[in-house]
């Protein structure tokens, strides 16, 4: 239990939970909308990517369970907010410019099927949320991590918008690529994600979904600040 002074401290933060797939657009319109109610915006997927970074540098085998589940505990995972840009810090190094890779990508998405790892991100989270005003991106904020959120929201986008959207950035980032393989790659990582045992990506009854696949960027923000309005509206 919580002091009650505590307790009441915590009532008013204002927590947000926006899950959906990868490529939705969850952490661009999120952090805007941070920006703008002058939130703070919590990637979470950033921290399992944190960790994923850790398994590849230790070697551990992405597919030992038990190895990860040992090794996690020696991964310190840290979110710092420097001139507004949330860092992820690995055992006290910045790793934010390390961890949009691919290779990290895809050992994000298998080093979150094991409850050490999702377990230790819950407590993180958690702590996150209690303290601040956030606005929490992921695959469970609304399932698990912020089940009493004041407000959650499902956001997608069809995989065919979502493989466009990856190989416009690819493409702007000089990358070479092929729309077919990144189809693929999303209907994959959607399909671990929403399959998995621990914590799945699913739509919660309460959450509000958003289909941003047919909105500009600013559309999605101000569909999600106008929800939020009338949440916090109704809670003064
Ligand atoms: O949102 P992202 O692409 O940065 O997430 C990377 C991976 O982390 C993704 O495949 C699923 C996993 N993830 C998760 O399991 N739970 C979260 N709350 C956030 C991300």
């Amino acid at each position: 239990m919580l002091p009650e002074a505590l307790y009441k401290w915590r009532m008013d933060m204002i927590n947000i939970a926006v899950d959906g797939p990868a490529g939705a657009g969850k952490s661009t319109i999120a952090k805007m909308v941070a920006k703008d109610l002058d939130y703070i915006y919590v990637d979470t997927g950033a921290m399992f990517r944190a960790i994923g970074l850790y398994m590849i540098r230790k070697g551990v085998d992405l597919s030992d369970e038990q190895g990860i589940s040992l090794a996690v505990e020696e991964a310190d995972v840290d979110l710092r907010y420097i001139d507004g840009v949330q860092c992820v810090f690995l055992n006290g190094s910045n790793v934010n410019d390390m961890i949009r890779t691919d290779e990290v990508s895809d050992a994000a998405s298998k080093v979150a099927v094991v409850p050490a790892v999702r377990s230790k991100m819950l407590k993180l989270q958690r702590n996150i949320a209690s303290g601040n005003n956030v606005i929490m991106d992921g695959r469970d904020i609304g399932s698990k991590v912020l089940p009493d959120a004041d407000l959650k929201i499902y956001l997608t986008a069809s995989v065919e918008e979502r493989a466009r959207r990856r190989y416009k950035e690819n493409i702007e980032k000089g990358l070479k690529c092929d729309l077919e393989t990144i189809k693929a790659e999303i209907k994959e990582r959607d399909h671990r994600d929403m399959t998995r045992q621990e914590a799945p990506l699913v739509r919660v009854d309460d959450a509000r979904l958003v289909d941003s696949s047919d909105m500009t960027i600013e559309e999605a923000v101000r569909t999600i600040e106008d929800m939020i309005d009338e949440v916090v509206g109704s809670r003064q």
